[in-house]
């Protein structure tokens, strides 16, 4: 990350906004900084987990299922290897209805 090297204020990350930010100086140390990545460790990985488990469970307990999303995505996103928008996927029918309570 050349850009980032040349100067450590500019980028993309959540740091890169807090620090380049209008926050008060006091507000930008390491410390806070340190605090702001346990939120977001703590708060982004067990919800994540857990969602992608059940999800998983409720694919697996019905093979219908698994097949129409597989065909819903096979059909939207042809590349595997390309990472998709996500406006590309949170339009899609059946997927958005899978993930809604109560499943289709
Ligand atoms: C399926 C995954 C997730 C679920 C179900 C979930 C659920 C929630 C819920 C219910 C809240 C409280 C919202 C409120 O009361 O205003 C929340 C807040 C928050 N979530 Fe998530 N979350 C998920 C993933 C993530 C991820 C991946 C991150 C970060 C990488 C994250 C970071 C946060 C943060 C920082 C807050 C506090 C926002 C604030 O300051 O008001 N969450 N999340």
């Amino acid at each position: 990350m050349r850009g980032e090297k040349e100067n450590p204020d500019s980028g993309t990350t959540i740091f890169h906004g807090l620090i380049g930010g209008d926050l008060d100086a006091s507000e930008k140390t390491d410390e806070r900084m340190i605090d702001e990545s346990r939120v977001i460790l703590a708060a982004g990985t067990d919800t994540t987990a857990r969602a992608l488990a059940v999800i998983t469970y409720h694919l697996l307990a019905d093979p219908m299922r698994l097949k129409k999303l597989k065909s819903e995505l096979d059909a939207a996103l042809p590349d595997p290897d390309a990472l998709p928008m996500c406006s590309q996927v949170e339009t899609l029918p059946y997927l958005v209805r899978f993930l809604r309570f109560p499943h289709p």
